[in-house]
């Protein structure tokens, strides 16, 4: 008995740590779907483009700016998921999409 426990406190120890790991957004990918799906309108650096900063003023929060940054995963998915011009965009993502991007939103930080 106390062998088999010896062995598995490691065991789930390490499911403990790990597991969060696993529910985090991939940065990378969240990066390559961003320059092909947010980049043209807002912009590269989340800034926002100079036509859609003109367009929308202070309602275009830059991504990688405080306001953004504060806000927890789940605010910036409900944000993403209600904005009126990412209507048609979000039906066409895919599970998974939307952490990673939120992974790579965080990299965006000034
Ligand atoms: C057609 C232009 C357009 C595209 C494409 C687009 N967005 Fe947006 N996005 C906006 C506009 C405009 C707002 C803010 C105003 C609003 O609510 O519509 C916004 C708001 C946001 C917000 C909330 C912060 C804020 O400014 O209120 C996040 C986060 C966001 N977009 C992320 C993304 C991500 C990630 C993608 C790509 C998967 C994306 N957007 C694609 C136009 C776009």
């Amino acid at each position: 008995m106390l062998k088999t426990l010896r062995l598995l406190v490691p065991v789930v120890l390490a499911a403990i740590i790990l597991v969060p790991a696993f529910g985090a957004g991939d940065a990378e990918k969240g990066k390559e779907l961003y320059m092909k799906r947010c980049k043209s309108c807002h912009a590269e650096d989340g800034a926002g483009t100079p036509a859609m900063q003109k367009k929308f003023g202070e309602k275009l929060l830059p991504l990688g700016g405080k306001e953004v940054q504060a806000m927890k995963d789940a605010e910036i998915a409900k944000k993403f998921n209600e904005a009126a011009n990412h209507k048609a965009l979000v039906k066409t993502l895919q599970p998974g999409d939307l952490d990673n991007v939120i992974a790579f939103i965080r990299t965006l930080k000034k």
